[in-house]
This record gives C-alpha cells, structure tokens and sequence, in this order.
C-alpha cells in the first residue's frame, strides 16, 4: 500500500512498500515528461544519478524504450559525478556504470551523453568544470533531476561543508563515502580520493527533482535531512528549499520518521 504524507517544507515526501514500485511511478514521470517533450518537438534534459538506487529506474526505462516504443532520441543528459581519477572503461566508473544500466540499451544519440571525466588532468580539470556547466546552461538547464543520498546526506558527492551555491568542481571525498564504497573497489585504500560533482546550486537549478533512498541504511539520514537545520553539515537538507522536489522512499528508509 502506498502512503502519501503531508507536505514539508515544500517538499512532498512518498513511502512504498516496494521500492520497484515507486521506480515504475519515478520511471513513468521520466517517460510522460520526454513524450510531451516529444510531441513539441522539444529536446529533454535529464540529470542522472548512478549507486544503487536509481537501478530501478533504468531498468523501467529500458523496459519501456524496448516494449513501448519511448524514444530518446530527443533527451540531453547529464551524469552527477564521477571518481578522480578514474578511467571510463573500469568497472567501478561511474561512466561504465551509466553504459550498463541504461545508456546502451536505449537510442540515445551519444553526443546528448555527458558525464563527468575521471581521466583528464589535473590542470585540465577547473576548465572542464567550467564548460560542463556552459553545456548545462546552453540546452536550457536540466528539467528532471534524480537523486541518491550518500550516508553522509551527500547530493552527487558534495560532501559536508558544500556550500549552497556551488558548482560543478573537484572535492575531496568523505571517509564514510570510501568506507561505503570500500567493498566495490576490493578495499578502502583502492578507493579514489576525489571526485568531480556538479554542485548544489548545479542541482538546485533542475526544475524538477526526484531523491529517492532505499533500505534501513538510510533510515537515519533520511531522519537528519528532513528535521536537521538547513546547513552546510547535511548538504541534502537543501532540497527542502526546492518548489518541486519530491522525495521517495521505502518503508525501511522511512522507519525513522515519525
Ligand atoms: C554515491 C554517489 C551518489 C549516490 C550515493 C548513494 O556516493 N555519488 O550520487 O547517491 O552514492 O549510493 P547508493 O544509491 O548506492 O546508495
């Protein structure tokens, strides 16, 4: 059974039984939003996430590209994060894990593909910051951004301290993020140090924004970003501020709300 709770701070909140469930809902938003585009003949821009929560998604999205025909060939998307460094051909990228889950399975023109490099140097990496974010703005800004949550109450990787207007940038990634991400790469020392992220304000500027979060392991930092104060210290807690966000979760990730 599906439960629908009151508004807070603007932002609606959706608890599932069943967390395919809600990706079909989140999946079916995603579609309806491309076909309407379709029909103007108007391009979409999509925000993508990569972790283990969006899988669902993909997968339903896959599935109505293959059994009902929803195209892409009109949709602009633009990846998160990624590692640093990082090449695109390892398994733990976030490049490899888009290909996986979905970009290779739907008609997507690669050039609308673009997410974050992990293999660029160093000096190269401020200036491509920088015209990832001139991409963003030159399509007209992202229409639907989906979201994880780190246990850090991360948003892509801006860790603690992001400060609310940033940008796509470097930063440097939090012990609790490696400790979590440990078991993929065969230990915590393998772990990149970095990553490169759109920034919050990147975030806040989608016009539509789906966070989702799955399992008891969330379940405390679901708690601190919807009761915490709006800080810096718990960088999802921003989301609150945001006029058409929702937030979507199971009832295990929910099991500390009241
Ligand atoms: C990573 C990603 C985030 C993601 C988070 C949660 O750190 N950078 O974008 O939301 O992990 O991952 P998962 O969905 O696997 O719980």
């Amino acid at each position: 059974m599906k439960k629908i709770l009151n508004t807070i701070d603007n932002k609606r909140i959706k608890i599932f039984e069943d967390k395919v469930l809600a990706s079909k809902e989140i999946a079916g938003e995603i579609a309806d939003l491309i076909k309407n585009k379709n029909e103007k003949n108007e391009k979409t821009v999509l925000g993508l996430a990569t972790g283990s929560s969006p899988i669902e998604v993909y997968k339903e999205l896959v599935r109505l590209h293959k059994e009902e025909g929803l195209s892409f060939k009109n949709v602009i998307t633009f990846n998160l994060d990624e590692y640093y460094p990082m090449e695109d051909e390892d398994v733990n990228s976030y490049n490899y894990s888009m290909d996986y889950h979905l970009l290779n399975h739907i008609d997507i023109d690669r050039n609308n593909i673009h997410i974050p490099s992990g293999k660029i140097h160093k000096e190269d990496i401020e200036n491509f910051c920088y015209l990832y974010e001139q991409e963003i703005k030159k399509v007209g800004g992202i229409d639907f951004q989906i979201l994880g949550i780190g246990r850090t109450g991360h948003l892509g990787f801006n860790e603690p301290g992001s400060e609310r207007n940033s940008r796509t940038r470097l930063i440097t990634l939090h012990d609790i993020t490696k400790i979590d991400a440990a078991s993929g790469f065969g230990g915590y020392e393998n772990v990149p140090k970095f990553a490169i992220t759109m920034g919050l304000e990147t975030i806040m500027n989608a016009r539509r924004i789906i966070l989702m979060a799955w399992g008891k392991g969330k379940a405390d930092i679901i708690k601190e970003t919807l009761t915490c104060k709006i800080s810096t210290a718990t960088p999802a807690s921003i989301i609150r501020l945001h006029k058409n966000a929702t937030l979507y979760l199971d009832n295990d990730s929910a099991s500390k709300l009241d």
